[in-house]
């Protein structure tokens, strides 16, 4: 039987000719090629009020942006719970506390900008978006937020790589953006992130990310430190690896997003039962990370994932709400967070995924329901 992997990614001969020639090279550490990986992604953003620093991955970019807003013990910082845990993680690290905030409805997984409003606090000092599946949010609503009561805005746009909504990118538009290269994310690198800042911000982050060194003197074999920081540098190996990904990036998402519109004209004529989140921003110039369906209440998602795995087909699910894990545990009343998270589906989206295995799992889905 032909298995239907969750995902592939798109990476091949010439990320492995790129990553060869640095190996051979013998320069190894974060160096020049990194520095064109930041550049060439910041041209690709189309931004000329922002710079970029590599990292290490995502969770160092949210932790370093977080550190520089100085978020400390009894700060609050609103996120959303139908996330990735390095959203509440990087905050729980810096002693502060995550404030959940719940979805739109079961058409838009993304935050409800209104009850993050209500959320908002004389301790808030930070607010992360995630745009789910790389579909933006509520952006006007959000920049009026930001000038009402001067919030800085992160945005995690690690599903939303080259997403692009009001003339801009999304992770480009409020004061900081910061994106993920896992393997699994619409460009990879294996590991590795990028911070978009302001470039006010650009120079402490970019120390922070090395230790916080300054004032590197050659000639004295000296450096000074002056603030805490951390080893999240991103190496040439990697950084080779991206500058090739984003060659293919725009074109990636563009099949992808033929995938996404050939789901939604089965699946509404075949199962118009299965709800399909975004349904009516399918077609805009997103990139289409995800592609989430809702099972109806009364079908068990268990039983769904075994008779798709029989049949060869693999799903996942984003997320387990961050507000029902231990470590997190919160009493907010995160009623269309929960009640979508017992239903939630990804299937399988990727530009490699082949016509025919997007007809199989059609079939198997309307298979499994007669
Ligand atoms: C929405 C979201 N935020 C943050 C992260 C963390 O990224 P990384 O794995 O690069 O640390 C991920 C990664 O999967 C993610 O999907």
């Amino acid at each position: 039987m032909n298995i239907i992997n969750y995902f592939k990614p798109s990476i091949g001969n010439k990320e492995a000719r790129a990553a060869y020639n640095v190996v051979k090279s013998g320069n190894l550490s974060s160096g020049k090629i990194t520095r064109k990986f930041e550049n060439l992604f910041l041209k690709k953003l189309r931004t000329k009020s922002k710079k970029s620093i590599a990292v290490s991955n995502c969770t160092s970019a949210l932790y370093t942006v977080l550190n520089s807003l100085n978020i400390k013990e009894g700060d609050e910082v609103i996120c959303p719970s139908l996330s990735f845990v390095a959203d509440a993680s990087t905050i729980k690290m810096l002693k502060a506390k995550p404030v959940f905030c719940d979805i739109v409805s079961e058409d838009n997984l993304n935050q409800d900008i209104s009850d993050l409003e209500k959320k908002i606090t004389n301790k808030t000092k930070a607010i992360i978006i995630m745009y789910y599946a790389g579909y933006p949010c509520n952006l006007d609503y959000l920049s009026h937020l930001r000038k009402k009561y001067k919030i800085p805005i992160i945005e995690d746009a690690c599903h939303a790589l080259f997403s692009y909504e009001k003339k801009s990118y999304l992770g480009t538009i409020f004061d900081y953006g910061v994106f993920s290269f896992y393997a699994n994310k619409n460009m990879t690198t294996g590991e590795g992130g990028m911070i978009i800042c302001n470039k006010k911000k650009f120079d402490f982050l970019k120390s922070f990310r090395e230790h916080s060194i300054v004032d590197r003197n050659y000639n004295k074999l000296n450096y000074k430190v002056n603030e805490l920081g951390f080893n999240f540098r991103l190496d040439e190996i990697r950084s080779s690896i991206g500058i090739q990904q984003l060659d293919n990036i725009l074109i990636n998402n563009q099949i992808r997003k033929k995938i996404a519109l050939y789901y939604l004209k089965n699946l509404k004529k075949y199962l118009p039962f299965i709800k399909i989140p975004f349904e009516n921003m399918i077609g805009k110039k997103y990139s289409y990370h995800l592609f989430p369906i809702l099972l109806p209440r009364k079908t068990s998602r268990q039983k769904f994932v075994r008779y798709l795995k029989k049949n060869g087909i693999f799903v996942s699910m984003h997320y387990p709400p961050i507000h029902k894990f231990n470590f997190y545990l919160s009493k907010a009343p995160l009623n269309k967070t929960n009640d979508v998270s017992k239903r939630l589906i990804s299937l399988p989206i990727y530009p490699k995924l082949k016509k025919k295995e997007i007809n199989k799992i059609i079939e198997v889905i309307k298979n499994f329901f007669e």
